[in-house]
């Protein structure tokens, strides 16, 4: 099938997105396309809503919302006495890389940065998260975490615990927290969180809080991620205001990350994580280089780190390179 460039393709979104109609030609200019190649995209562009009309050209029935810092920023202002920057931005490699930019450079102010799609799109371990256009939401939380690198253990929980409760209050939407760092609807991926540490001047920390959520997965996006996921306009039933579920997850990252600064991972929010543990108490094994574990999930300890009670006792399992997955049949 004919791809357009993600660039490209959010030009002809971003011109398609107040609903009016647009000639064939102009459409194929915004692709970089002949006219005659516009039915060959036809087979993407549905999956953004695109229909093409009986003179060539191209619409979108009802129009597309894209995202809008101006309305972010006032929803976070109603929120957030003291809101962080917001960045919106439109294709990028991947949010992450441009948070750490930004405090590599001094710029070590709360920020979130946004973007409308990743090409080099990052899950843990060197995974790549699909990150089409205009479709998801991508962001990149900074903020200091008050402290080292010590003081950062259990951030990343705390960081799902943050996304979890906005996507909740957002959609009522029950999301689950599959240790260490993905989010799950019933036992399929909603998202993930990617956190990184960075040092800056004086030993100071800083985390960038890295959140991928499916609001609206292209059909023939979903169809190239090997393991069962799911988008928010399924879970829903409806569709999702993108702005306002944006303006949410920050606000929660926001205050999410100012309580775990002052507070460190403490023991309420150690409860709030256990409380979205689909996990606890079933037959779980845990992949890694070293080889498999096998036990029953037993929760996390006050580092975050997840507990197995297996035929030899207990066990504590960090982060690192560890993969979890259910025992067939628990
Ligand atoms: P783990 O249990 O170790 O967290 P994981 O298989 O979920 O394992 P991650 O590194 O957390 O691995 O996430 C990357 C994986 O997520 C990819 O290999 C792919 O299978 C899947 N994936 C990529 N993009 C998406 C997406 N938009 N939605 C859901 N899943 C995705
Ligand atoms: C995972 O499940 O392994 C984590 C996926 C994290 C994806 C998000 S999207 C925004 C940010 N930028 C990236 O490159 N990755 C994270």
């Amino acid at each position: 099938m004919l791809q357009p460039t993600p660039d490209a393709l959010l030009a002809l979104l971003t011109r398609l997105a107040r609903g009016e109609a647009v000639a064939a030609d102009e459409c194929a200019e915004l692709l970089g396309i002949a006219v005659a190649d516009l039915d060959d995209l036809m087979g993407v562009l549905v999956d953004y809503g695109v229909r093409r009309r009986r003179d060539g050209g191209l619409r979108i029935p009802g129009g597309l919302s894209l995202l809008d810092a101006g309305r972010i920023g006032a929803l976070l202002a109603a929120e957030l006495a003291a809101p962080p920057a917001v960045d919106v931005l439109g294709v990028v490699g991947s949010t992450n890389d441009i948070a750490r930019a930004h405090i590599e450079s001094g710029r070590t102010e709360a920020r979130s940065i946004l973007a409308e799609a990743q090409t080099a799109g990052r899950g843990r371990r060197g995974r790549s998260w699909s990150s089409p256009v205009a479709a998801n939401i991508y962001v990149s939380h900074v903020d200091a975490i008050g402290g080292g690198l010590d003081d950062a253990r259990g951030l990343s929980l705390v960081a799902g615990v943050a996304v979890a409760e906005a996507i909740d209050a957002a959609t009522g939407v029950d999301v689950q927290l599959k240790w260490p760092n993905d989010l799950l609807v019933g036992e399929r991926k909603l998202g993930g969180i990617l956190v990184e540490l960075i040092l800056a001047g004086a030993g100071n920390a800083y985390g960038v809080l890295g959140i991928g959520i499916n609001v609206r997965v292209p059909a023939h996006v979903g169809a190239a991620i090997d393991q069962p996921f799911i988008d928010l306009t399924e879970a829903v039933g409806s569709s999702i205001d993108r702005n306002a579920l944006a303006a949410g997850v920050i606000v929660h990252l926001h205050r999410y990350a100012a309580a775990f600064r002052s507070r460190g991972f403490d023991e309420e929010l150690q409860r709030r994580w256990q409380a979205r543990d689909p996990f606890r108490d079933r037959r779980v094994v845990a992949r890694s280089e070293q080889g498999e574990l096998r036990g029953f999930a037993r929760g996390i300890d006050a580092s975050g780190a997840l507990i197995i009670e297996t035929s030899a006792g207990r066990v504590t399992v960090g982060a690192g390179d560890v993969s979890l997955r259910l025992e067939e049949g628990a």
